[in-house]
């Protein structure tokens, strides 16, 4: 077993993309969660969950902002050494429009929000506005929105499907320890 990921600090991400990758992922899956339950309840519920998956979306927006910046002040680890080509390619590939996701996915969605309201605020729990991309009302505009939106939430699904693959095929299959490289250190 190789587990170079325990042995040497360096090629361990930093404790704060540790804390973006975990809430950011698990805020994405509340925010499944919610959507995929709004047919099953009355209308006025529906109303709430969909308020709060706007909420949420814009939270995972501006968290993955950030975390793009601290990426680019933290170097992540290199990849672990003796692992094929394809596979760090692959995980490259994954990884990499998980960015453009958790960009575009929450971005479509505020456009389509914009564009049906005719650029109302998003409230965040009620707590404060975020504002509204500029747009007109447009009915049209907001539906071609809501397909992207929900054609990137599908890409999104199966993308994490294959991460999650890659992260137990690493665990149980070539028991490797890259989990740890992704988890906060046991002191
Ligand atoms: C983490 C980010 C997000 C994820 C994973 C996500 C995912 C989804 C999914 C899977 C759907 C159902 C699509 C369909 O039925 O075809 C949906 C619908 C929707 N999303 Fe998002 N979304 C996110 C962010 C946002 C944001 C930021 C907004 C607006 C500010 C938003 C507004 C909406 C609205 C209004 C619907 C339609 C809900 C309904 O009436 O059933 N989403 N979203
Ligand atoms: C929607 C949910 C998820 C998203 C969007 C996501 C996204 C990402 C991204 C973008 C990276 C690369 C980090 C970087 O280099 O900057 C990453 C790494 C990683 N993720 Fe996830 N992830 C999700 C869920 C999960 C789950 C459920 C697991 C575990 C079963 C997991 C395990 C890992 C591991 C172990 C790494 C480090 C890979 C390495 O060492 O190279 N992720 N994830």
């Amino acid at each position: 077993m190789i587990n170079v990921a325990t042995r040497n600090p360096s090629t361990r991400y930093s404790t704060g993309a540790i804390v973006f990758h975990w809430l950011i992922a698990l805020l994405i899956a509340v925010n499944f969660g919610l959507v995929w339950t709004v047919d099953s309840v009355s209308k006025a519920a529906g109303d709430k969950l969909v308020a709060n998956h706007k909420a949420i979306g814009i939270l995972v927006l501006l968290l993955t902002l950030g975390r793009i910046a601290w990426r680019l002040m933290n170097r992540p680890p290199e990849p672990i050494p003796g692992r094929a080509r394809w596979e760090t390619l692959l995980a490259t590939t994954v990884h990499s429009l998980f960015y453009v996701l958790m960009i575009g996915l929450p971005f479509a969605g505020w456009a389509l929000h914009s564009l049906y309201s005719g650029g109302h605020p998003v409230s965040i729990f009620g707590l404060f506005d975020f504002p509204g991309l500029p747009f007109a009302q447009d009915k049209q505009g907001g539906e071609v929105a809501m397909n992207v939106h929900g054609l990137l939430a599908d890409v999104l699904l199966v993308l994490a499907a294959l991460h999650v693959a890659g992260a137990l095929k690493h665990q149980f299959l070539d028991k490797d320890g890259e989990i740890w490289r992704m988890i906060p250190r046991r002191r």
